[in-house]
């Protein structure tokens, strides 16, 4: 047992989109810490899969929210972004129609956590204003912030995160910075910089696929590893089947950062739709996020994953398949 009560020093990462209540439940099962990507849900749906986690295991897990973002939505960038995609729709016979956006229901998810009595919540993307900290501490949730740099863990630490992730460059999927210019630094140097500076304990992500790379993050003082990539294969991801098979016959060098799909940087497999909008207008997170959200939607239901967002980490040619157990069992 170790800081969050689970068999294993392992965090499955919360993965939105990814994390269906089957695979939060088995990985809860299998020693490690479940967690729900919460963060594009709305508050009643982010209740229905608490509840569907619970239906399924009794031992711990935890709730990934993310923390809004005010930007402004600039008029001209969205319309030129829109336009951008317009080939790609036509590809896909998706008809042009005005975009919708969504809007964040972090408080309310924030509520839905509270009445659901979860105890352990992580965020990305930013840390929670103090009154949304004070309520949760209050309620005795375990906190948990998302860093990539060291000022980032600092400002988790100032924030009264209880723990934070450290996420080095080589993360599938977006990268958790709030904070100054967008830095990639690998996970080795990030967590032994962020060791010197920070007392709260930290959780190693970034590339982590077997036994030696988690042992590696240990002895350097990581308290746990926050694994993603190395689970998305597995029997009971909710990953579409494409992006599991495209996961499975990846090569080393295959990933690269892109903010083609969500306007925020983000780590995953190249492909057309990476190539295609290098030199296009995009638009800022979330609105890009929207304005892509019905071609990865259709694109994944004619099968073509030339227009899907497959988010991987940098060591995903290390990614095995099989039930969860069966994978976690590798790393122990
Ligand atoms: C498909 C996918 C979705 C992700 N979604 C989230 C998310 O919703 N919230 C979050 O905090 N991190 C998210 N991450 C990042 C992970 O928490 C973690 O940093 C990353 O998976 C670690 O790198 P690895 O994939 O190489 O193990 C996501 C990663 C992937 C691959």
């Amino acid at each position: 047992m170790n800081f969050l009560q689970m068999k294993h020093p392992i965090i499955q990462a919360p993965m939105a989109g990814v994390t269906t209540p089957e695979f939060v439940a088995a990985c809860s099962e299998a020693g490690v810490l479940g967690s729900i990507g919460a963060g594009y849900l709305s508050a009643a749906d982010t209740r229905k899969i608490i509840r569907e986690v619970k239906a399924l295991t009794e031992k711990p897990f935890s709730v990934n929210l993310f923390i809004p973002e005010s930007t402004v939505a600039n008029e001209k960038q969205l319309e030129d972004a829109y336009n951008a995609l317009e080939p790609i729709r036509t590809e896909l016979g998706i008809s042009s129609k005005k975009p919708k956006y969504s809007i964040s229901e972090f408080d309310d998810q924030v509520q839905v956590l509270l009445e659901e009595n979860i105890k352990i919540c992580s965020f990305t993307f930013g840390l929670p204003d103090e009154e949304t900290v004070h309520v949760l501490k209050e309620n005795g949730v375990y906190l948990i912030g998302t860093a990539t740099t060291v000022q980032e863990a600092k400002l988790a630490e100032q924030a009264k995160m209880d723990a934070v992730v450290v996420q080095g460059s080589e993360a599938g999927g977006h990268r958790g910075s709030f904070h100054g210019e967008l830095t990639f630094q690998p996970l080795n140097e990030l967590l032994t910089n962020c060791l010197n500076a920070v007392k709260i304990p930290i959780i190693a992500a970034g590339g982590i696929a077997n036994k030696e790379m988690l042992e590696t993050a240990l002895s350097t003082g990581a308290q746990a590893v926050q694994i993603g990539t190395a689970l998305m294969a597995a029997n009971e991801s909710g990953a579409h089947p494409i992006h599991k098979q495209a996961i499975l016959h990846s090569n080393k060098g295959c990933t690269t950062l892109t903010t083609a799909f969500s306007g925020k940087t983000a780590r995953g497999i190249e492909n057309r739709f990476i190539s295609d909008m290098k030199n296009v207008g995009i638009a800022a997170y979330p609105y890009q996020n929207d304005l892509t959200k019905e071609i990865r939607k259709e694109a994944g239901k004619q099968g073509k994953s030339d227009f899907m967002s497959l988010w991987a980490g940098e060591n995903v040619h290390l990614t095995t398949a099989g039930t969860v157990e069966e994978i976690i069992e590798k790393f122990i």
